[in-house]
């Protein structure tokens, strides 16, 4: 199933709101619910752990998709998992041990995806493809939701693409997803893109056919 979809970050929501911006964009059609977990050190932002990971979960009815921006990971794989995660990210750049990790996710029952920065290159994940569920290319460096698409990532996506043949890997594109930059990675090849300003631009809890118009261009 190749089918485009739509994994809005509440990164740009109300985060005094969770529940009522969650039940908003679910209602509106959004596939899955993408989490950005950054911990100020693998990343230069600070946003949740896992109780608040474990809270919003409760809200969730489709499927929560944790990209974690942390280093280590190894210590935090448990916490996560038991906050309700269907799915943790963890980024090759993170520590030397991807392979271990994303075992480890998968030891917990979780489906695991990797994560590249935008400046690493493909042959990193070359012998991860059989351990994964998804790759997830960043469009942006992580950080910050609202930052310009980087266009070497179309071009990534199409080689991403047919390195993984006929495996069930879904490609994930995060960072600077509009209208306009979204066609051009769902030609390329990818099939879940995250989208944080895009989706709760203009909108509100209180306007949530905004958020459905948003999704809907994309
Ligand atoms: C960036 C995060 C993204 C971010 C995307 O580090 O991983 O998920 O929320 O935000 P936009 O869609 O605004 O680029
Ligand atoms: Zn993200």
């Amino acid at each position: 199933d190749r089918s485009i979809k739509i994994a809005p970050s509440i990164l740009s929501a109300d985060f005094a709101n969770f529940g009522a911006e969650i039940q908003a964009i679910e209602a509106q059609g959004c596939d899955w619910v993408h989490v950005d977990v950054m911990d100020g050190h693998f990343v230069p932002n600070l946003t949740f752990g896992p109780p608040l990971v474990k809270a919003i979960r409760r809200h969730v009815k489709t499927f929560m998709d944790v990209h974690l921006m942390i280093a280590p990971v190894d210590p935090y794989i448990e916490a996560f998992a038991e906050a309700g995660a269907d799915m943790i990210s963890a980024h090759v750049e993170a520590g030397p041990h991807i392979h271990r990790t994303l075992q480890a996710i998968r030891a917990q029952g979780v489906k695991a995806g990797v994560v590249l920065n935008p400046a690493t290159s493909l042959d990193t994940i070359e012998h991860l493809l059989d351990e994964i569920d998804m790759v997830l290319l960043m469009t942006v460096n992580p950080g910050f939701g609202g930052q310009n698409f980087i266009r070497s990532g179309i071009e990534k996506t199409r080689r991403l693409r047919a390195l993984i043949g006929d495996r069930p890997v879904h490609i994930q594109i995060d960072g600077g997803v509009t209208p306009e930059t979204a066609p051009l990675v769902a030609a390329a090849g990818a099939d879940v893109l995250v989208a944080g300003s895009a989706v709760f631009k203009g909108g509100s809890v209180d306007k949530p056919e905004v958020y459905g118009e948003n999704m809907r261009a994309i």
